[in-house]
């Protein structure tokens, strides 16, 4: 019998307000919002539809967008160490700010931090 996938375990409601949390931390933030669009209806979008299948849920993301190819698709932006600290920095903030706390939380922080760190695709300015 399989297990409930994380996704299914968080859920779509905490998942959501999850990430509209953390953008609006990131608009908030010095370092990553001069990178951001002014508005992020849409990229707040596509980012809920990534996590979704990020965390074994249906994959969202890649019947709109195609394969995610996510290094590729930051390439345009600069980010630096710097950037990728603030962006888990606005990540953990938005965790405790909606209560996601518990074993489930540490697993998918530590997956973004390994995902943050791939995304480093400029030396720190
Ligand atoms: C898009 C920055 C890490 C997932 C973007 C955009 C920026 C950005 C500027 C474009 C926003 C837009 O034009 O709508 C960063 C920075 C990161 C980071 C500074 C620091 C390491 C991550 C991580 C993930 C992620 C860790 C996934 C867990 C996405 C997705 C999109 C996106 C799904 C939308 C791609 C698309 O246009 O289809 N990011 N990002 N990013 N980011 Fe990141």
């Amino acid at each position: 019998e399989e297990k409930a996938s994380m996704y299914e375990r968080i859920g779509e409601e905490l998942l959501h307000r999850l990430v509209d949390q953390f953008y609006k931390n990131v608009k908030n933030d010095p370092d990553l919002s001069p990178i951001f669009p002014d508005d992020l209806t849409e990229t707040a979008r596509k980012q809920k539809q990534f996590l979704t299948q990020f965390l074994g849920g249906p994959p969202l993301y890649t019947e709109e967008h195609g394969h995610p190819m996510l290094r590729k698709r930051h390439l345009p932006f600069p980010i630096t160490p710097t950037r990728a600290k603030a962006w888990l920095r606005c990540m953990e903030r938005a965790m405790d700010e909606v209560n996601f706390h518990g074993p489930l939380r540490d697993v998918f922080y530590y997956r973004l931090t390994l995902t943050a760190q791939h995304m480093v695709n400029t030396p720190e300015e």
